[in-house]
């Protein structure tokens, strides 16, 4: 079955472990969108490790892993990945591992433009994770990025590099940032290509070859339906489309070989940088930080918890056409009295199902909630969905209720074995 994997909330909703659970059966693991501002923990064999652009099923042997078109890559950061990640024992061949020769390159002053872009929106900064995606993508949009198969043609990359560097340090210097030299950008971005090179190819054949044997084909998706360039809640989103749709445009692969979505949320609600949250919820946050829970992969930073918000998850399901729901981190509300799910915003005396487009309506946004009683239970030791607390199974009955997708999987915990089927 040809599966995408798509986060339904702001990213960090554990996709990387269904994507880890789901690749058992998949002989195919492909990234579509998205690059190192991702950040997947998979925990297998009770080693843990930190995924950044490299799809999951790196973790096995016998998987083919694709980065695709749609991906931004990092050359520098790639590579500081592979490293650490075979440092773990895990080999990574270009049998194993292929890079699409179109995928755009992120270049070292694109996280200094990510920088700039930042300081000038002062308290309107978006939060990025720095890694300068934005501009990787902004280039690609306004056609003046650097591709993977670019960088195969040395000469002509060398003068697109020039070029750039000369446009871009004229900005960095307005916010006093460290400009560069075309030199260095080119001789560490090579360093690290050189590493990559036996990767780069055109996946796209490799990938309909796949199709068209019937292979099990798995889309990896990164970040969240609401930091969708389109739908999420725009301008505080990421610059790529995050949703299903993502996962043809980002890998050749047509709609049509696209078989089921499974949208991962969480049991509750987190977000890191900024932007309107309106479920946000101090106690449920130091709850959850006190119990050494939501503390970013990528940078730390300690993530903004709240309450479960169906207005959001209703639209996360329609426009990803979510087959089947994989609730995460249900085991991190075991201890809770009473939770609250937000069912509809109140905005200015109007009942809204779903989110507004309009921003200036996201702060006068008032969650109306229902309360169903905890179930103040060790989940994490249940190996089936019967096993589950009666007080939980009702929490999760109205959760797809509330979002019209079924249940697929449930997670009670961070190791492989604690996902449930439902
Ligand atoms: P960027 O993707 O680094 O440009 O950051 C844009 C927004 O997306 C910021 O709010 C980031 O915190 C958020 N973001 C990007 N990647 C992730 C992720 O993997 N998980 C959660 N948030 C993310």
């Amino acid at each position: 079955m040809n599966t995408v994997i798509t986060g339904l909330q702001w990213g960090d909703e554990g996709k990387g472990k269904i994507v880890d659970y789901l690749t058992e059966s998949a002989d195919v693991v492909i990234r579509g969108q998205g690059g190192n501002n991702a950040g997947h923990t998979v925990i297998a064999k009770g080693t843990k490790y930190v995924l950044h652009l490299l799809p999951s099923g790196i973790l096995w042997d016998n998987k083919i892993n694709v980065i695709g078109n749609g991906v931004v890559v990092d050359p520098i950061g790639l590579c500081i990945e592979i490293e650490r990640i075979e440092a773990q024992g895990i080999e990574i061949c270009p049998e194993k591992l292929l890079i699409s020769d179109r995928a755009h390159v992120v270049l070292p002053f694109h996280k200094e433009l990510d920088a700039a872009r930042e300081i000038s929106l002062g308290d309107q900064k978006i939060g990025t994770t720095k890694r300068g995606i934005g501009p990787a993508y902004a280039d690609k949009v306004n056609r003046c990025g650097l591709r993977m198969a670019d960088l195969l043609d040395r000469p002509f990359a060398e003068a697109q590099i020039t070029r750039r560097v000369s446009e871009v340090n004229e900005i960095l210097a307005k916010y006093d940032l460290p400009v560069f030299t075309a030199a260095a950008v080119i001789s560490d971005t090579y360093k690290a290509f050189e590493r990559l090179r036996p990767h780069v190819t055109n996946t796209i054949p490799v990938l309909h070859k796949a199709w068209k044997a019937g292979k099990n084909l798995l889309f990896e998706g990164a970040q969240g339906t609401l930091l969708d360039i389109d739908f999420g809640t725009y301008p505080f989103v990421t610059s790529s489309n995050t949703t299903a749709g993502g996962s043809t445009t980002g890998t050749g692969l047509p709609p049509t070989a696209i078989e089921a979505v499974i949208g991962v949320c969480k049991a509750y609600t987190t977000r890191v940088g900024s932007g309107p949250f309106p479920t946000c919820d101090e106690g449920l946050s130091e709850y959850l930080h006190n119990l050494g829970r939501e503390f970013g992969a990528t940078t730390g930073r300690p993530r903004g918890c709240g309450w479960l918000d169906t207005v959001l998850l209703r639209f996360a399901c329609m426009v990803n056409g979510v087959t089947g729901l994989a609730v995460t981190n249900v085991d991190g509300l075991d201890e809770y009295d009473h939770l609250k799910i937000c069912v509809a915003y109140d905005i200015d005396g109007t009942r809204h199902e779903l989110p507004p487009a309009d921003r200036s309506f996201w702060d006068r946004a008032k969650p109306i909630y229902e309360t169903l009683p905890g179930w103040k239970e060790d989940t994490t030791a249940c190996t089936s969905y019967d096993q589950l607390p009666p007080n939980a199974q009702a929490y999760l009955t109205r959760l797809s209720e509330l979002c019209d997708a079924p249940l697929a999987f449930i997670g009670v915990g961070p190791d492989r074995k604690q996902t449930l089927k439902a």
